[in-house]
């Protein structure tokens, strides 16, 4: 085996690694299709992976995880700073050295009969100024192939670390070493209990194990992207943020940069493939799930996308939702807990299409009128970003683009409205940090919650104190001055009172970003209510859209009562950041309090 790195710190982590894990094989990646095809062919051989129709999806395989491996699992992910109090309350915390110490048992001797593989990856463009260097080790081939598709992988990354550079290490193991001559299962895992996926903010460091799946196993996304990096923006002055980017551009041409954050599962890369049915404006995608930001010289706030894929929930994408998913997924895709049909093709419930049958996610035979779901509801593709038809030509310009315009919003069956604005941006601060939603399929193990509190959609994902990371949201809108995006609410998912979806999102959601950019202009209108600036009688166009005017009514509906509700509810959620909290947010409350 040639070793492709003179670099001293990843070949010192390296030994350490394999002389801990004890593997059977150590593979250096270069993300080259070869590679690529070779890890699949022998997951095929494992019974691992399923090739697809060649006819129907040329390239692309489907994969069943074990039933206990679906999604990400909060209760089981750590921030180990060295101070619990600076991991705050929203994150489990453990010291640093103790929970070293349990890892490392668990580490030795778990990758015996694997082969441990090593990938250099880049966080953003390669050799970016704002890309970021990972190296993932790895026992899992289904990790490798996944990395490929979500993350830049190539030895270009370990030319650009050269012999001193520096990255960020991430270590996973699926934590199922094999004895001698055991057979492998199809999806190996460790049991919920010795499950850890541990962010080590003040090292840069991640260790994951146990788990296969998602966020919990492609350590690029969440854990690098998102927990390490928000940590790292902190101390120096930029942001990581759970959000989609898209660019939106009008009839005269004029482009509006719009980044977006909701929970998971929640609209975000629904909306940023949307398909504008107001005539003219179009629609382009830059990320689907994460935007880093930095102030750029002009004083405006520039966003890149720092992956290169995208891990989109399967359910409810079909032809009339989201086509621009659906054509993105026509070849080189992994399908992971979908129904496998009998003649290769996949499907999942809300694809839009009749399914005779097939393979269902556990890998059970499965019929539509069986009563089961086929799909589980966190089954995922896995698609190359640049495959996507509407994907924007500044997707991976390393410069980024400007942001015009923030959204934060959430799943709220009821209470929220669909839009409002911002009163100024420390308002918009508020809103973001505020923000709530009903629990998704997308993480395990939530308990029996109704609602929660999750703040820009970053609840799971803030590195550090969320208090601290509401105060970090103050000081750049500080440092941007009247360069700040401007910030509005939404809420695509509110029902009416017998459960109807009371606006029918998707495509139409190009209204109220229109409404939005024409805010921009001074071009429309908006009321101003004790919670904001919201459009009413006419602001907003319905021109063409068959919604009934209660419905209307309903949805732009705020009630008093159920907002001191609210208010009570947030009054009792900021409590628990005590003196981290900001005093900025202590202020909006006061203020929102005497209306
Ligand atoms: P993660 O990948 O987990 O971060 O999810 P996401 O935020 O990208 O959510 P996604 O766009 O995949 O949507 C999740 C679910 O919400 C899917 O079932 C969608 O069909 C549904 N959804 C998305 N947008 C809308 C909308 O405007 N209205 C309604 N009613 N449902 C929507
Ligand atoms: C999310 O849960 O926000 C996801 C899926 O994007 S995962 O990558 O598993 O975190
Ligand atoms: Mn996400």
């Amino acid at each position: 085996m040639t070793v492709p790195t003179k670099n001293t710190k990843l070949l010192n982590w390296v030994a350490e690694v394999r002389a801990m894990c004890q593997p059977d094989k150590v593979m250096w990646c270069d993300g080259s299709k070869e590679e690529y095809d070779r890890l699949m062919q022998e997951m095929v051989e494992s019974g691992m992976a399923i090739r697809l129709n060649e006819k129907k999806r040329p390239n692309s395989y489907a994969f069943n995880s074990d039933p206990s491996d679906v999604a990400r699992v909060e209760s089981r992910t750590y921030i180990a700073s060295v101070k619990e109090a600076d991991a705050g309350p929203t994150n489990n915390w453990i010291n640093p050295v103790e929970l070293k110490k349990t890892m490392k048992k668990l580490y030795t001797g778990c990758m015996k009969g694997r082969t441990m593989y090593i990938i250099p990856f880049s966080m953003g463009p390669i050799g970016s100024g704002i890309a970021k260097i990972g190296v993932e080790i790895t026992d899992s081939p289904y990790v490798v192939v996944n990395m490929h598709i979500m993350t830049r992988v190539s030895p270009k990354v370990l030319a650009v670390l050269g012999e001193d550079g520096d990255f960020i290490p991430c270590l996973h193991s699926v934590g199922k070493p094999l004895a001698e001559g055991e057979k492998d299962s199809r999806w190996p895992c460790a049991p919920l209990e010795d499950k850890y996926i541990a962010h080590f903010p003040e090292e840069n460091l991640i260790w994951s194990y146990g788990s296969g799946y998602g966020g919990n196993a492609l350590l690029g996304k969440k854990c690098l992207a998102l927990r390490i990096a928000s940590s790292m923006a902190r101390r120096e002055g930029w942001m990581a943020e759970h959000m989609l980017i898209l660019r939106f551009t009008n009839p005269e041409g004029k482009k509006y940069h719009i980044a977006a954050a909701f929970p998971s599962a929640c609209g975000k890369t629904n909306l940023a493939m949307l398909q504008s049915i107001v005539p003219g404006w179009k629609v382009e995608t830059i990320g689907d799930d994460i935007a880093w930001m930095k102030p750029g010289s002009d004083g405006r706030l520039y966003a890149i996308n720092p992956e290169a894929g995208f891990f989109g929930v399967a359910p409810g994408t079909s032809e009339e939702s989201n086509p621009m998913a659906l054509a993105t997924l026509n070849k080189n895709c992994i399908y992971t807990n979908v129904v496998v049909t009998g003649d290769k093709d996949v499907w999942w419930e809300g694809m839009g299409v009749e399914c005779a049958g097939g393979t269902d996610w556990k890998n059970n035979p499965w019929n539509p009128g069986s009563g089961e779901k086929g799909a589980h509801p966190n089954s995922r593709f896995t698609a190359p970003a640049a495959q996507c038809p509407v994907i924007c030509e500044d997707w991976e310009n390393p410069a980024g683009v400007p942001i015009d315009i923030f959204i934060f919003g959430g799943r709220r069956t009821n209470t929220m409205p669909l839009v409002h604005e911002a009163f100024d941006f420390d308002h918009g601060v508020f809103l973001g940090a505020t923000a709530s939603s009903e629990p998704t399929a997308a993480a395990l193990d939530l308990g029996n919650v109704s609602l929660r509190f999750d703040p820009f959609a970053m609840t799971p994902f803030i590195g550090y104190n969320a208090g601290d990371y509401m105060q970090h949201w103050f000081d750049m809108g500080q440092k941007l001055g009247d360069k700040a995006p401007r910030c509005f609410y939404v809420n695509w998912f509110r029902k009416s009172k017998d459960g109807r979806w009371l606006w029918p999102g998707f495509g139409e959601n190009s209204r109220v970003l229109k409404w939005m950019c024409d805010r921009i202009e001074g071009k429309a209108g908006a009321h101003e209510t004790p919670i904001g600036l919201m459009p009413l009688g006419g602001d907003l166009t319905l021109d063409g859209l068959d919604i009934p005017a209660e419905d209307w009514e309903e949805l732009m509906k705020v009630d008093k009562e159920a907002f001191k509700a609210t208010l009570a509810d947030i009054e009792d959620y900021l409590k628990k950041f005590g003196d981290r909290l900001p005093v900025k947010m202590t202020d909006q409350l006061k203020a929102l309090k005497a209306v």
